[in-house]
């Protein structure tokens, strides 16, 4: 069954632990969720961006994910993931997104607030639940102190945010970032400033870019021929220290692109016969899903199928 992110992340803010928003893009990367949370047991939230409807189509996208959730053993959510305009937003509830993210992080606070109000206002409504991002998802490690203030998030203003926009989630900026490159050097997150943030606000919060880009996935595309030196990602202690510190919502796309792109370039050369588009994407879909599984037992949601 479909339900919001709020349904799902609230039991998980009570019980620490946190659930997966995995994105998915195509048939195979939603079997390797669906099928993947149903073995563990797990709440799960599949997340879709706006070049991933570009790509599907929005009827595509959410006819699949509804039919995986009608015959689905565990509660889960479709959530637009970097929504950037109320169009957007709009069209995906209409299509039955339960849950949608409003990015206006790249805008001045005061436009962010007034963008993100107003989608409150259009979802609440609807049941529909919202998450908002304050601060920017910018790699910092060689910045300032002053640089690191300008895209982190500032506790503050994310409480003045939170009561403003009425929002029931918030997507916090601490030195992650997307893609396989997030770190040159030794990987840092501020966690004294998700302290401070769980201090300031009550909302449900969320870390972005939270892949960790393992090293046995980038052996495994490099010598299947990749092309993927430097990829860095979140080590896996660093998630479990944000889940202990509050979040309760952590996003992956990157680990999952990685475990499609090593599977698919081992499975070609190794089986160099075959030319059936089911059992070469049938291979990258259980790369996925494991990448799936393993994410759910170390957020801790294995089991908390509700
Ligand atoms: O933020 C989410 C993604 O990792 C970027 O996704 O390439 O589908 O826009 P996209
Ligand atoms: P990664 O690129 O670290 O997987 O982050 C994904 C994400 O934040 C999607 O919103
Ligand atoms: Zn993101």
């Amino acid at each position: 069954m479909l339900v919001t992110n709020k349904d799902l992340m609230s039991p998980a803010m009570q019980k620490a632990y946190a659930v997966g928003a995995f994105n998915i893009s195509n048939l195979e990367s939603l079997m390797a969720v669906v099928e993947a949370a149903a073995e563990e047991r797990s709440p799960v939230i599949v997340a879709v961006t706006p070049s991933s409807i570009k790509y599907a189509g929005l009827a595509y996208i959410g006819k699949m994910v509804k039919a995986a959730a009608e015959s689905a053993s565990v509660l889960m959510s479709l959530h637009l993931d970097h929504g950037k305009d109320v169009e957007t937003v709009t069209k995906c509830m209409e299509v039955g997104f339960t849950s949608v993210m409003i990015d206006g992080s790249h805008l001045k606070f005061e436009e962010n607030v007034a963008l993100t109000k107003r989608v409150v206002d259009l979802a609440r409504p609807k049941g529909v639940s919202v998450e908002a991002e304050l601060g920017k998802l910018a790699g910092v490690e060689e910045s300032t102190v002053e640089e690191k203030e300008a895209v982190l998030t500032d506790p503050d203003a994310a409480e003045e945010f939170v009561e403003r926009t009425g929002v029931d989630a918030l997507a916090v900026a601490i030195g992650t970032s997307h893609g396989a490159y997030k770190f040159k050097g030794e990987p840092k997150l501020d966690f004294e400033r998700l302290k401070l943030i769980r201090e300031k606000v009550s909302v449900l919060l969320v870390l972005h870019g939270a892949s960790s880009v393992p090293s046995w996935i980038i052996e495994k595309a490099v010598k299947y021929g990749a092309e993927l030196g430097g990829a860095k990602g979140i080590p896996e202690e660093h998630i479990q220290k944000a889940i202990s510190l509050g979040i309760t919502k952590i996003n992956i796309d990157t680990d999952l692109r990685l475990a499609f792109t090593a599977a698919t370039r081992e499975f070609l050369v190794k089986s160099p016969k075959v030319f059936d588009p089911r059992k070469i994407l049938g291979s990258a879909k259980e790369a996925m899903k494991e990448v799936v599984k393993g994410k759910m037992r170390l957020f801790g949601s294995s089991g908390k199928a509700l």
